[in-house]
């Protein structure tokens, strides 16, 4: 299973792209790379801060649920989620990669530790109580390329899967963007859930369109 922002929408959580999308009133170069942490944290973190706010009133719903029982259900389930607000773990989930990151974690600009932080509001700036240096959002920017683990998970789970069912991801951020039709090469049955078609809709074998919550649950009782 691959899933992106549009599960999350059915939570209340705002997608990237799209005519509500977070990437009409802000610019992912200002906020989302390397750079734009270096030339001004206090901004990114005033962002990620925001997010933080936002995503915290927010449940995971019935499409996060129903993929939980099917990762019960099936003994070789992998779910990779672009999303990072940690609404899978929070539903169930447990044999996900989070390719992107997640936002309820932090990342040692020194010394590289992980921590779990789900301060909100959280202090601005952080620093790491180990070795004092600056905090950064545990997230993967544009520019940055993923977890080295994550990405030996996906290829394996994409090349092993019989079928690989995409959730609510607009199909163009690479490496996920890429992940349909590696798993249509290696075999796979591939459908999409979207409420819109998508750059993906022509490649895989079955384009439902729909809302994630309505359409995903039904996986689990198709009569
Ligand atoms: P996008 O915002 O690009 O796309 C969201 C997709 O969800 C669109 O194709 C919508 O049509 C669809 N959608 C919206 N509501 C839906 C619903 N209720 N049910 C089903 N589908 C729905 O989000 P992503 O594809 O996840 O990166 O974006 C990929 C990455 O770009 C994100 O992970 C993020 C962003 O920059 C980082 O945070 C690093
Ligand atoms: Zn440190």
């Amino acid at each position: 299973m691959l899933t992106g922002a549009g599960i999350s929408a059915d939570s209340g959580v705002p997608t990237f792209r799209g005519t509500d999308g977070l990437w009409k009133n802000f610019r992912a170069e200002d906020l989302a790379t390397p750079e734009a942490f270096e030339r001004d944290p206090r901004l990114v973190w005033e962002w990620y801060n925001w997010r933080r706010e936002l995503i915290a009133t927010k449940q995971p719903n019935s499409a996060h649920k129903a993929i939980v029982e099917l990762e019960r259900r099936s003994p070789n389930f992998w779910l990779i989620t672009q999303n990072v607000d940690g609404l899978h773990r929070d539903a169930g989930s447990q044999k996900l990669s989070e390719i992107h990151g997640n936002i309820w974690k932090v990342r040692c600009t020194g010394c590289g530790l992980v921590e779990n932080n789900r301060n909100v509001p959280i202090a601005i700036l952080p620093s790491c109580a180990d070795c004092g240096s600056l905090l950064r959002p545990h997230i993967v920017w544009f520019g940055e390329s993923l977890f080295v683990e994550d990405l030996d998970c996906c290829s394996r789970a994409l090349r092993q899967c019989d079928v690989l069912l995409v959730i609510g991801t607009s199909g163009v951020v690479h490496p996920a963007a890429g992940f349909a039709s590696i798993a249509k090469q290696a075999g796979a049955f591939v459908a999409e859930v979207n409420l819109d078609p998508t750059p993906q809709s022509a490649l895989v074998d079955i384009s439902l369109q729909g809302r994630a919550k309505d359409l995903v649950p039904l996986l689990l009782d198709p009569a």
